[in-house]
């Protein structure tokens, strides 16, 4: 869900509206907004399922109040409706909510609050106990109410008759404010109000934020005055804008290049990896017995990558675990284990909780994150930002990217740590990694190609990606691209494990993207090629070849430049990302803004 809320000397109502649309990335299936009007005697509310656009149709042409909040949903209780979208109303409160009221249910019936709902919502049911508790003071009310709710909540909220005022708190989901000028401003992210201001700060949990249009107060639940920690981010607005590009993602696709080296370059010095600007000791990589990875969705899937990087390079065990699963297990660390947290956002949930957990057994956390500041940055032991700048395509690209090259740089440090990697080798790498920029630069020239080959993707119903070993790590990743932003059942199998079953749905003209660009394997994938190929596959090779003159192989192939077996990831993972991108567009579908998925998880 996205948030924004605003007071001040300007008129809301397009301050809102404009915010809520740049938080239309991270997914969302309906909107609204609420104001002061009458002098606060009156809360109006616009809400409706839909895009920010249908909302904005039935906006009042004439609103001149300068206080307001705004949400999209995501829907998690209760279904896609006008009636369950935010803001909700119960008697003299109006709120807005991200995050989910696990006890919802006791809370209605242990407050005997049923008469009061009309939607399905779980954020309803805050509102009327907020307003069930209401005392004439929202201070005292929200301290009272707080202690009552199990779940994860941003809440905004305007109670009747306190004009111009908007009272937040929250707990795990996250949360930015500012003061400006032009009034004050509140967000689920920094990108809803970066148009007013780059400085921020994380409104910390449990904290009570009062914003006026002339300041803000922040206070814990006791009353104790809480000051706010300034952040400041060194992209701008523009970075978060198309630049002439279609889709926020296929711009994204074209950044990694500057991307990878943005987050490579401070971190290396004399060819070798470097991360004391990090503040992360060599110590760190000491005594490390084993790693396990923990990350969900497209962070999972560069953890794969690092996990078959550094098994397979030092000979160190590593996990990699779906942080929803490692939260309810046993989780087989100690005190010697490194965790590695991977996340974009900084806030997923999953992740979080994984993190948490994690702590409880190892004090050798580092995560590797996208957002300065964010939940997970603050709450590991240590973290390498990585430096893609804003993503806003729900599907993640150059995130990706920019974490398996921090895995390399981590993976090349561990082994010059633990002696398990010569200096020289070492130095190899690093300059061998140094040139993966330029690299994608090289690939992203096949776009034409990759866009016309995609044409005979757009009407399939399913597709198969194969590889091994590091292949196969990334056919996951581009499996789930496939599928995220075209619809398209795609899954991903290491190459020689489909005999054993899914074989069995290779037909007639089925798609099968095959990445043979690990020379050690490489004969073995243009066996599983044939296999498929022989049962009437249509097959799309990635490798090295410069031509493949066996037109029995393959029906498509898509040559990379031939770097080091460890690099080539970098340059397929961008074909696939075309693949994805153009099967998309093909199909009609916005990569941006992908049904049902959101960009930031912050619900379990
Ligand atoms: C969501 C997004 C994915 C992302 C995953 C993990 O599901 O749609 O693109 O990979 O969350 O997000 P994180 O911010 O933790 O990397």
């Amino acid at each position: 869900c996205g948030i924004i809320g605003f007071t001040g000397k300007k008129e809301a109502q397009d301050i809102l509206l404009d915010g809520l649309a740049k938080l239309e990335y991270r997914g969302y299936d309906s909107a609204g907004i609420a104001f002061f009007k009458d002098n606060g005697g009156h809360i109006s509310i616009r809400k409706t399922a839909g895009k920010v656009n249908d909302l904005r149709a039935i906006c009042d042409d004439d609103n001149s109040s300068t206080c307001g909040i705004g949400h999209t949903r995501w829907a998690t209780h209760g279904g896609v409706s006008n009636l369950n979208a935010h803001p909700h109303k119960v008697g003299k409160v109006t709120l807005i909510h991200n995050g989910i009221i696990e006890n919802y249910h006791e809370i209605i019936e242990k407050y005997e609050l049923q008469s009061s709902l009309k939607s399905e919502t779980d954020t309803e049911v805050a509102a009327a106990l907020f307003d069930k508790m209401f005392d004439g003071d929202p201070i005292e009310t929200i301290k009272k109410t707080v202690p009552l709710f199990k779940g994860s909540f941003g809440f905004c909220i305007m109670f009747k008759d306190n004009p111009g005022k908007i009272y937040c708190v929250r707990n795990v989901s996250p949360m930015v404010a500012t003061h400006t000028e032009e009034g004050t401003f509140v967000a689920s992210d920094l990108t809803a109000f970066i148009t007013f201001s780059r400085r921020y700060f994380i409104v910390p949990e449990f904290t009570i934020l009062t914003m006026e249009d002339n300041g803000f107060t922040l206070q814990d639940l006791k009353g104790n005055p809480v000051e706010p920690e300034y952040l400041e981010v060194n992209w701008d607005v523009t970075a978060a804008e198309k630049e002439g590009y279609p889709h926020y993602m296929i711009k994204e696709i074209h950044e990694q290049p500057r991307a990878i080296n943005r987050t490579i370059s401070p971190r290396i010095k004399d060819s070798l990896p470097f991360f004391e600007d990090d503040n992360i000791p060599d110590s760190f990589f000491e005594d490390c017995s084993d790693i396990t990875i923990i990350a969900c969705g497209t962070a999972m899937y560069a953890g794969m990558v690092g996990k078959t990087f550094i098994q397979n390079k030092l000979g160190i065990p590593v996990n990699v675990a779906i942080a929803s699963e490692f939260r309810y297990e046993r989780p087989v660390i100690t005190d010697k284990s490194m965790v590695i947290v991977v996340s974009q956002s900084g806030e997923t949930i999953d992740t979080l909780e994984a993190l948490r957990l994690a702590k409880k057994y190892t004090q050798k956390t580092l995560s590797v994150v996208n957002v300065k500041g964010s939940s997970i940055a603050r709450e590991s032991n240590y973290v390498l930002y990585t430096h893609a700048g804003p993503e806003i395509a729900v599907a993640s690209t150059k995130a990706y990217t920019v974490q398996v090259a921090s895995m390399y740089l981590l993976g090349c440090k561990l082994g010059l740590v633990t002696n398990r990697l010569s200096v020289e080798d070492a130095k190899e790498f690093i300059n061998n990694l140094t040139k993966v920029p330029e690299m994608i630069k090289t690939v992203l020239t096949q776009e034409d190609k990759v866009a016309e080959l995609t044409k005979r993707m757009t009407n399939a119903t399913n597709a198969f990606f194969i590889g091994r070993g590091l292949d196969y790590t990334l056919s996951m990743e581009g499996s789930l691209k496939l599928k995220e932003i075209s619809y398209i059942h795609a899954e991903a199998y290491a190459a020689g494990e489909l005999k054993h079953g899914t074989i069995a749905l290779i037909s007639d003209g089925v798609p099968v993207i095959a990445i043979a660009t690990q020379d050690h394997v490489y004969s073995k994938v243009i066996s599983n090629i044939r296999e498929v190929k022989a049962r009437g596959a249509y097959v799309t090779l990635i490798s090295k070849d410069e031509v493949i003159t066996d037109k029995t192989i393959c029906d498509v192939h898509i040559h990379i430049p031939p770097v080091a077996d460890e690099f080539t990831i970098f340059e397929s993972v961008v074909i696939l990302q075309m693949i994805a991108y153009y099967t998309s567009t093909g199909r009609g579908v916005n990569p941006d803004q992908p049904r049902n998925l959101a960009k930031s998880v912050t619900v379990e």
